[in-house]
């Protein structure tokens, strides 16, 4: 009959729109042996940062942190925090002894476009606002751009990533321009102690409640790792090059903290086998092209974009949204990754979908929001595995580096995406199992990294030194 015949093709459509978009999906799907490549192309990258100043993908960036804390830290810092979704100025009480404790009060700024100026004005009124004008502080400063750093309180900048733009910095001393603007504006002064990285901050968080951390993640806006490697190994990296003391006693420093910079993995085209269109799309409108393809794939700033990218194919391609492009659809950086978390979430029904979809403006049947949490799993899931493998290839690097069979450690994290997303953290653990059997490795929510770390740095550089 008609009907039949209608119910027929109406399933037949149905059919075919699975099996493209299955199609479609599979692309973001990893299997064992990409998971495999992605580890040792970290391991690869690692590397070959130890061996070279110049030009690698993953760089590694000595962070002129010797020793994580041991408790005896004391006093009171005052911390600086850009990289992240704000600018912040924290003030950090750290008592040692039977009180032990760290106490911290903050302010957030909006992030200034006239970066030096603008900090100085925040830090200024922080100052007032904690009526400490006149107390000239030790200063750490949180700093989560990659920087190539030849004392702990020196830092060039390499290069701006995660979408920040401030003209006239990359290239300078950041710490030199923090300097110059508190000079030029005259009106307090301040002990630059550190320059620190955000994942040096957190492994030096959580390092002080857990001495076996000794490796510090950042799954957040960015993607990036820390590790103590053997002094001998970063040495290589100042062959020739006249090295800062500042902070050290010779006889027990055997490690020293290195940033990786591991989003940069995949910039030299290792990773082409796994990247796909919609990767390129995302790179292609970013203002860094070519570079931080690994951060591209597993951070918070891009993986809506990402799945922006193949939801819009799905629909150019009539398997999603009725065929219609929205301008909605169009439109980049609409799909906040807290979306991406939202959506994903095992508890939410699909009305829920469909709702958080029409809050970006995008119009769904139930079809739909399937067919939208089926891509951000498969674009989450991927970001996950990866940041897992690439953890994989520095824990084993620790553990061979100690000639061990078996290492137990710990890894401080911190980010949105750890913190929020509901499997992502997951997801990683089980590939970092799977990837480095030889390891035990706990990962320890780090909070305040970025202030509470910056200070315990500030604090073991100028060890003794600090008034409280
Ligand atoms: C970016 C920065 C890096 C930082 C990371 C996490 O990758 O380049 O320095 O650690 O984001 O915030």
């Amino acid at each position: 009959s008609k009907g039949a015949a209608m119910v027929t093709a109406v399933a037949q459509r149905l059919a075919l729109q699975r099996s493209q978009v299955d199609q479609a999906l599979s692309t973001l799907k990893l299997t064992q042996k990409h998971l495999e490549w992605v580890k040792s192309s970290m391991r690869a990258g690692l590397e070959a940062g130890l061996k070279t100043r110049g030009p690698s993908p993953v760089k590694m960036l000595p962070a002129y942190v010797y020793h994580t804390p041991d408790g005896t830290e004391h006093g009171q810092y005052l911390a600086l925090d850009l990289g992240g979704t704000n600018f912040r100025v924290l003030l950090v009480k750290i008592n040692s002894g039977l009180r032990r404790s760290v106490r911290l009060y903050t302010k957030i700024y909006t992030i200034p476009l006239e970066l030096f100026d603008h900090i100085v004005q925040c830090i200024s009124d922080f100052l007032d606002y904690m009526g400490l004008k006149n107390a000239r502080l030790p200063l750490g400063f949180t700093f989560s751009f990659p920087c190539y750093q030849t004392a702990i309180d020196t830092g060039t900048l390499v290069s701006w990533t995660k979408g920040f733009k401030a003209t006239n910095c990359q290239g300078h001393d950041v710490v030199d321009m923090l300097r110059d603007a508190i000079k030029r504006r005259n009106e307090f002064d301040l002990d630059i102690v550190a320059i620190v990285n955000d994942t040096v901050g957190t492994m030096m968080s959580c390092a002080y409640e857990d001495q076996q951390c000794e490796i510090g993640l950042i799954a957040g806006t960015g993607s990036n790792v820390c590790y103590m490697e053997e002094l001998s190994n970063i040495q290589k990296l100042h062959q020739g090059e006249e090295e800062s003391n500042q902070g050290r006693t010779e006889e027990d420093e055997t490690e020293h903290a290195a940033n990786n910079k591991w989003g940069g993995l995949g910039d030299d085209g290792c990773l082409d086998d796994i990247i796909t269109p919609y990767d390129k799309a995302v790179d292609g409108e970013s203002l860094n092209l070519g570079k931080q393809r690994f951060e591209k794939m597993t951070s918070g700033l891009y993986l809506g974009e990402i799945v922006r990218h193949v939801l819009l194919d799905l629909t150019r391609r009539g398997l999603l949204f009725r065929g219609h492009v929205t301008e909605a659809l169009k439109t980049p950086g609409i799909f906040h990754t807290k979306y991406l978390s939202q959506i994903e979430s095992d508890r939410l029904a699909l009305l829920q979908v469909r709702s958080i979809l029409q809050q970006m403006g995008l119009d769904s049947t139930s079809n739909d929001s399937i067919i939208v949490k089926e891509v951000c799993g498969a674009v989450s899931r991927r970001a996950a595995q990866m940041c897992g493998a690439g953890m994989a290839a520095v824990v084993d690097k620790i553990r061979e580096n100690r000639g061990l069979d078996h290492l137990d450690v710990t890894v401080g994290v911190d980010g949105t995406l750890y913190k929020l997303h509901p499997h992502f953290s997951v997801v990683l653990q089980d590939t970092v199992r799977a990837l480095a059997p030889g390891c035990q490795v706990t990962f320890t929510l780090s909070e305040e990294g970025s202030g509470k770390g910056a200070a315990l740095i500030t604090a073991v550089a100028r060890r003794g030194t600090a008034r409280s």
